[in-house]
């Protein structure tokens, strides 16, 4: 298991950009293989979840070659996709299985589909029951994978989500653009619209109104040019270091700026941190923009309800942040956090407790009692495998006030394999 000792920087001033979206890189991969004539995709990541994808539709019978940092898709349509007798592995990928079950769904063939230790144990049920009652038949591990679907025709829906999940939403969608008649899905909060947003760029007939999609049966998709921004969930990690390092402002540059994600920059702004925003455009139906965060003293707030989903994979840096603010954060309305990599919720108090930091737990979130600025002392961090958890900790480790060390971090090669390689390159001058 990989470990690293970080130490604490100040004084950083530097631009930088950091790797592709993943939830765009893993649409473009999926949509583009259901379209019909060329894809280009660039700024695609390239990182273990969405390499697990482009995997998956080459064995699914989808021509797709990368030169030169471009992605080629040679999509065939629709109806393209062949039998694998292989079980297709997602790795650690919770939105890549969700989203490629909406699409097996619909094919008419039997295929097999798992992933690693993790996502053995997240939650299938979700997708399952909608998918089921569109007509296709799923067989599970009481709700887990490996899943072993038969797909077929498909029937619409009109379908109430429980909850606010873009890969349940996006599963739906992708399924529907197979069934007869129109598929409706109302969320009781919005999530991520990445898909919506690129399946009415590749010509789907979709409408959005409140928290209602419709998908119209019978659209054909065409091959599009895609260009991916920097994932703002990895920028935030930069972002934080900008608000909590001393004497410091960093700026990210070509980050998406998609609303539906953009939770975290009206939580820093409310807890008092420097923010500014230049250089907006617009890339193929998604803002873009540069960040920029410079040292900042920040105050504890209360954050729930609808900005939940819109920042749901940036509360571990949160709660870094929370933990450096003067007074009390409170997240409530985030039991997803359950059910994610790891119970968020836990893993990210345990390794708060380590730092000497204050926290409160409930069922559906947390407080966290801040230490005013005060650097976090010396102790050894535990990510339990989960990406965001060692990343977060990373950029506690950077405003702490003799290092920190984290412990199992191969795991940051699921979304952001270049995230150390940037961290290091912050070490301006040590304090
Ligand atoms: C994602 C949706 C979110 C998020 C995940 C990526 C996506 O999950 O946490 O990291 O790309 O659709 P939900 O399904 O809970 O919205």
């Amino acid at each position: 298991m990989k470990k690293i000792q970080l130490v604490p920087v100040s004084g950083v001033k530097k631009k930088l950009s950091v790797q592709g979206d993943k939830s765009i890189s893993h649409r473009a991969v999926i949509i583009g293989s259901l379209a019909e004539g060329l894809t280009t995709v660039t700024g695609f990541l390239e990182a273990e979840d969405t390499l697990n994808t482009v995997r998956i539709f080459k064995k699914l019978g989808v021509q797709i070659k990368k030169d030169k940092g471009t992605v080629y898709i040679h999509g065939r349509g629709l109806a393209s996709l062949r039998q694998t007798p292989e079980v297709l592995y997602v790795g650690n990928s919770g939105t890549g299985i969700r989203l490629i079950l909406g699409v097996l769904a619909a094919q008419p063939f039997v295929s097999r589909i798992t992933g690693d230790a993790q996502i053995v144990k997240r939650p299938m049920k979700r997708v399952i029951e909608p998918l089921q009652m569109m007509g296709a038949s799923l067989t599970s591990n009481q709700g887990f994978a490996p899943l072993t679907v038969q797909g077929g025709s498909l029937r619409a829906i009109n379908y109430k989500m429980p909850m606010a999940s873009a890969q349940v939403k996006s599963s739906v969608l992708l399924a529907g653009l197979y069934a007869s008649g129109d598929t409706v899905i109302t969320e009781p909060e919005r999530s991520r619209d990445h898909t919506e947003r690129m399946l009415k760029y590749f010509g789907a007939d979709l409408t959005v109104k409140g928290n209602t999609v419709r998908l119209k049966s019978g659209a054909r998709l065409k091959g599009k040019r895609v260009v991916i921004p920097g994932d703002i969930s990895s920028a935030a990690y930069f972002m934080a270091a900008g608000a909590l390092l001393k004497k410091s402002s960093i700026t990210v540059t070509n980050i998406g700026l998609n609303e539906s994600r953009t939770g975290i920059i009206d939580v820093m702004k409310k807890m008092g941190a420097k923010i500014k925003i230049t250089g907006i455009k617009n890339q193929n139906g998604e803002k873009t923009g540069d960040i920029t965060v410079s040292t900042s003293s920040l105050k504890g707030i209360e954050i729930k309800g609808k900005i939940i989903p819109r920042l749901i994979d940036e509360i571990p840096v949160i709660a870094v942040l929370a933990a450096a603010a003067k007074g009390k954060t409170v997240i409530r309305g985030a039991k997803e956090l359950r059910v994610k990599e790891t119970d968020r919720i836990k893993t990210v108090l345990t390794n708060l407790d380590r730092l000497g930091i204050k926290t409160q737990e409930y069922e559906d979130g947390f407080a966290v009692f801040g230490n005013n600025g005060a650097p976090f002392t010396y102790a050894s961090i535990d990510s339990y495998g989960d990406h965001r958890i060692a990343m977060s900790f990373a950029v506690a480790a950077l405003a702490s006030e003799n290092g920190l060390l984290i412990k199992d971090i191969e795991c940051i090669n699921t979304s952001f394999p270049e995230f150390f390689t940037l961290i290091k390159s912050l070490k301006v001058k040590k304090k």
